[in-house]
C-alpha cells in the first residue's frame, strides 16, 4: 500500500561535547529516563513499522540501554553532519513508507506534533519550526512570497538579512521516504562547516517542484534539544512542572507543584495529598486519600487508601495496605508487604517482611526476612537477627504476640500465638503460645547504699 507505513529515523550520533561527560549524551536522563528513551517512547506511540537509530559515540552503551526495544541500529562512524547521519539509515528504509526524522536529544517531543507533520507529509516535505526571538545558532527558515519554505540556511552560511529571521528549524521533519532517499544522494558538504546538511533537501524539494512547508509550534520546550548540563537541568524542570500540572488537573493536592519529582509513573486515586520535596521513582500507585509527608522517597510501591506516610520515609519495592501509618523516618526495603492498619514508626527498617493487619512496629527496630501476624506489638529496638554471616534465616511471629523492647530474635525462630517476650531477651529457640518467655543474661539485683563515683579533683 502506498504511503501507509511509517519509518522513523532518530539521529543520535552527536558527541555531546558540551555535556563534559564520558557518558553518551542521549543516555543522560530527564525524569529518570534517558533522553533517547523519551524520543523512542514518542516514536513508538506513532506505531511505526521501523525505528532506525543512527548512533556514533558510545554505541555499545546506547545499544545495551535499549536492548528491550525493537530498534534498527545504524552506525555513523564519523559525524559528518545531519545529512550524512540520515544517510546511514537509508539501507533500512521501506520504499513506500513515510519518513519522520526525530533527534535523540530532544526529549519532550510530542506525538501530537509529529502527527500534525505526518498528516501533511504524503506528498510534501514538512518541517517542524518555531519562532525564536534570539535565533543564534539555529538554521533559519526562509519562506517565499506564498509563505512556503524555500530554504533552510544555517547560521554560519546565512546572509546578514537571513540572520534576522526568527523562524528556526528544529531539525524534525517528515516526507515520503522515496524523496528522502533521492535527495540525500544529492547532498554535498560545500558549506562553511564542510558538513552534509540534511536541511539542504529543502532546496532539492523546491528544484523538484515538491512543496515544502513548516509547521510552527508554540511549544518551544517540546522541540528544545539538550546540549549542556544547563539545558538538561532546564528541561528537567519543565518536565517535572508538566507532570505536576497533570496531577493537579486530576485533583491531587500538591503543597508546592514546583517541589515534586516524578521519575517514572505515578498513579493516583482521589484526594491524594503530597507535601513538598518528595521523589517518586519507577511505578508508584497511591490509593484514595493517601497522604505523603514532606521529603519522602518512594520507589515501586503500592500504597492503599487512607494510608499516611509521614515525612522523611524511604520506601523501595513495598506494598502497604489501607489506613496504615508509616514514618516519620521509616525505611521499607524490597519485599516489604504490610496489611491494613499497620503502624511502622521512626527508625524502623523492614526488609522482606510481611506484616499482617493492625500490627505495630513503632520505634527503632530491624525486622528482616520475617513474617509478623495480626495484632502484634513489637517494642522499641527489637531486632530480628536474620543473618549468621553466611546465610539468612526467617523469623516467624504469630498473631497477638508482644515482643518487649530491646529483644533479639535469632532466626530461624518462631514466636507462637499470643506469646509475650520480656524486654531485653535474646530468643534463640521457638517460644510457646500464650506464655511469657524471658531470657536475660543475669537476673536483676540491687546493692543498697551503693555510691556513684565522684569526680577526682586535680590541683
Ligand atoms: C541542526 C540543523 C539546524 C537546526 C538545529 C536544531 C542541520 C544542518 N542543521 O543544527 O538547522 O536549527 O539542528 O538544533 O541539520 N547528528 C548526528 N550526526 C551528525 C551531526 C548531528 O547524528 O553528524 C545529530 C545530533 O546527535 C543531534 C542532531 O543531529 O541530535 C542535530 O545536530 P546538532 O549538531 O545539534 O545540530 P546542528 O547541525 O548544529
Ligand atoms: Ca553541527
Amino acid at each position: 500500500m502506498q504511503n501507509n507505513q511509517l519509518n522513523i529515523i532518530i539521529l543520535a550520533a552527536g558527541k555531546g561535547m558540551r555535556m563534559h561527560s564520558s557518558q553518551p549524551k542521549v543516555l543522560h536522563e530527564v525524569g529518570g529516563k534517558a533522553l533517547l528513551g523519551h524520543v523512542i517512547d514518542c516514536a513508538n506511540s506513532l506505531n511505526p513499522s521501523k525505528i532506525i537509530v543512527v548512533y556514533g559515540f558510545g554505541g555499545e552503551q546506547i545499544k545495551a540501554a535499549f536492548q528491550q526495544e525493537n530498534l534498527v541500529w545504524a552506525e555513523q562512524k564519523e559525524q559528518l553532519g545531519t545529512g550524512h547521519a540520515a544517510q546511514q539509515a537509508l539501507p533500512h528504509l521501506e520504499e513506500n513508507s513515510k519518513i519522520l526524522i526525530l533527534l535523540g536529544d530532544v526529549p519532550l517531543i510530542s506525538s501530537e506534533a509529529c502527527k500534525i507533520l505526518l498528516a501533511q507529509a504524503n506528498n510534501q516535505l514538512m518541517i517542524q519550526s518555531f519562532n525564536k526571538p534570539s535565533p543564534t545558532g539555529y538554521g533559519r527558515i526562509v519562506r517565499n512570497e506564498q509563505g512556503l519554505v524555500h530554504a533552510i540556511v544555517e547560521e554560519k552560511d546565512a546572509t546578514t538579512a537571513q540572520r534576522t529571521i526568527n523562524e528556526v528549524n528544529t531539525g524534525i521533519m517528515a516526507m515520503p521516504t522515496k524523496q528522502l532517499t533521492k535527495w540525500i544522494s544529492r547532498l554535498s558538504n560545500d558549506n562553511m562547516q564542510q558538513e552534509y546538511y540534511l536541511t539542504d533537501i529543502v532546496g532539492f524539494a523546491v528544484e523538484d517542484n515538491m512543496l515544502a512547508n513548516a509547521d510552527i509550534t508554540d511549544d518551544e520546550w517540546s522541540v528544545t534539544g539538550v546540549n549542556s548540563k544547563q539545558d538538561l537541568a532546564l528541561i528537567e524542570r519543565v518536565y517535572q512542572q508538566r507532570q505536576a500540572e497533570v496531577l493537579l488537573k486530576k485533583g491531587v493536592t500538591l503543597l508546592d507543584p514546583a517541589r515534586i519529582d516524578i521519575r517514572g509513573q505515578l498513579e493516583t486515586e482521589k484526594d491524594v495529598t503530597i507535601d513538598v520535596g518528595c521523589i517518586f521513582e519507577g511505578q508508584v500507585q497511591l490509593g484514595e486519600g493517601v497522604k505523603i509527608g514532606a521529603y519522602c522517597i518512594i520507589k515501586n510501591a503500592n500504597i492503599a487508601a487512607g494510608t499516611t506516610i509521614a515525612p522523611f520515609t524511604h520506601i523501595d519495592d513495598a506494598t502497604i495496605g489501607e489506613n496504615s501509618k508509616i514514618g516519620p523516618y521509616a525505611r521499607l526495603r524490597p519485599g516489604t508487604v504490610l496489611s491494613n492498619e499497620t503502624h511502622i514508626g521512626n527508625f524502623v527498617e523492614l526488609k522482606n517482611a510481611q506484616v499482617d493487619t493492625a500490627s505495630k512496629i513503632n520505634h527503632l527496630s530491624y525486622v528482616g526476612d520475617a513474617s509478623v501476624g495480626k495484632n502484634v506489638n513489637i517494642g522499641a529496638g527489637v531486632i530480628t537477627c536474620n543473618y549468621d554471616g553466611a546465610n539468612k534465616f526467617r523469623t516467624v511471629i504469630e498473631d497477638n504476640v508482644f515482643v518487649g523492647s530491646d529483644s533479639q530474635l535469632v532466626a530461624p525462630v518462631t514466636i507462637r500465638q499470643g506469646a509475650t517476650i520480656a524486654a531485653g531477651s535474646t530468643i534463640t529457640k521457638d517460644t510457646p503460645a500464650d506464655a511469657l518467655t524471658l531470657c536475660r543474661a543475669r537476673e536483676q539485683k540491687s546493692i543498697i547504699g551503693w555510691k556513684r563515683p565522684v569526680k577526682v579533683k586535680k590541683d
